[in-house]
């Protein structure tokens, strides 16, 4: 069986940074609040116009390819992980497929929210190591800050989600024991609704509904968050998941030299890191530059992460996520 390879790496945010105190302006809350529960100082918000998840993901994919060596024609296959796409349907992967110029590959859309990158990375694995593939480009974006409400009414989402795009270029290897060991993928859909926009959909809120209503208090198409079940949850299901990879591997804690948590909040990544012991040059964090970026937030991490040089070959590298579904989800590389 073949190996799978993470080959290139790529990350793009847009230039318009807005800081805590610029949502103070527009909204009842201040930068000592969103740092104290949250550790973000800003997040990057897109303009109308310059940028979209696509643009993003195809910006963030170009460094990906090219720091691969290959070139973009020698891309077999794409999965984009996103919860905002341009686009009701189509999904986003057919977008960049056109956008990249890459003839008729197959491209797959992966809804999996804050483990949607992992989600994606893990099906991108499987395709590579039963042999139908040898260069898959895997892509997180998300354009949250259109969605959300920037009012002092949706101060408790609002603040914490940003936007950005990242890419990762996943080739196979021959080499045994190197890059992706394990992908650990889990969901529990009993709390589907208590991290979710359940508008417009076919279900609750329809587009009719809410054409026909014209409601200015309804609040369906706002991300619904109930923030403290989250974070009871994430800090569990990050320890069971990262554990779970560690045994599948007979490998433990120790082992570990890098450890790329989901940018869901700075409390539940150190939450995280107290609890395996891990010192501080083995997690890397930058959800204090760019917000929760959802499926974006782990190949943004981890790019930043590799370009500072703080992952090197053979080094051992957990990535985990958590987030609505409630899903979350673990890879384990031998980088
Ligand atoms: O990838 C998964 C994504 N989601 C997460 O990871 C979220 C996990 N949960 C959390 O991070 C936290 O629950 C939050 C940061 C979202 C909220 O922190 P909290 O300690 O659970 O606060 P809370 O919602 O219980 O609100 C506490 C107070 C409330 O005021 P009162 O009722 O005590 O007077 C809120 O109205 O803080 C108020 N509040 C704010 N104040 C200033 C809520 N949002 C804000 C705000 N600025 N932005």
């Amino acid at each position: 069986m073949y190996q799978s390879k993470i080959t290139g790496l790529g990350y793009y945010v847009p230039d318009n940074v807005v800081t805590n105190e610029d949502l103070s302006k527009i909204m009842d809350t201040n930068d000592e609040w969103i740092v104290e529960r949250t550790g973000i100082h800003e997040r990057r918000h897109i303009v109308k116009g310059q940028d979209t998840t696509t643009t993003m993901g195809v910006k963030a994919a170009k460094i990906a390819i090219e720091r691969a060596g290959i070139a973009k024609d020698d891309i077999d296959f794409i999965v984009f992980a996103t919860i905002s796409p341009e686009y009701y349907f189509p999904g986003p992967g057919v977008l960049v497929q056109r956008d990249l110029g890459l003839k008729t590959i197959g491209a797959l859309d992966v809804r999996n929210q804050c483990s949607g990158f992992i989600y994606a990375l893990s099906v991108a694995d499987q395709f590579i190591k039963t042999g139908m593939y040898k260069n898959i480009l895997v892509i997180g974006s998300e354009v949250q800050s259109p969605g959300l409400d920037m009012t002092t009414r949706g101060r408790s989402v609002s603040v914490i989600f940003g936007d950005g795009a990242g890419a990762a270029i996943l080739s196979r290897s021959e080499t045994a024991n190197s890059g992706i060991l394990s992908t650990h993928l889990h969901a529990e859909g009993v709390h589907a609704e208590e991290l979710s926009v359940v508008a417009p959909g076919m279900g609750k809120r329809w587009v009719t509904d809410i054409i026909r209503d014209n409601d200015p208090e309804d609040l369906s198409y706002f991300p619904h968050m109930n923030g403290q079940l989250v974070f009871k949850n994430a800090v569990v299901r990050f320890n069971e998941v990262i554990q779970e990879a560690l045994e599948a591997n007979q490998l433990s804690v120790e082992d570990i030299d890098m450890l790329i948590p989901h940018q869901a909040n700075l409390r539940i990544s150190q939450f995280i890191q107290s609890k395996l012991r891990l010192s501080d040059d083995r997690v890397f964090n930058n959800i204090q530059k760019y917000g929760n970026t959802t499926a974006a937030s782990i190949p943004i991490a981890l790019t930043e992460a590799w370009e500072a040089g703080k992952i090197k070959p053979g080094d051992l590298v957990v990535l985990a996520a958590f987030g609505s579904g409630f899903t979350w989800a673990s890879a384990l590389i031998r980088w």
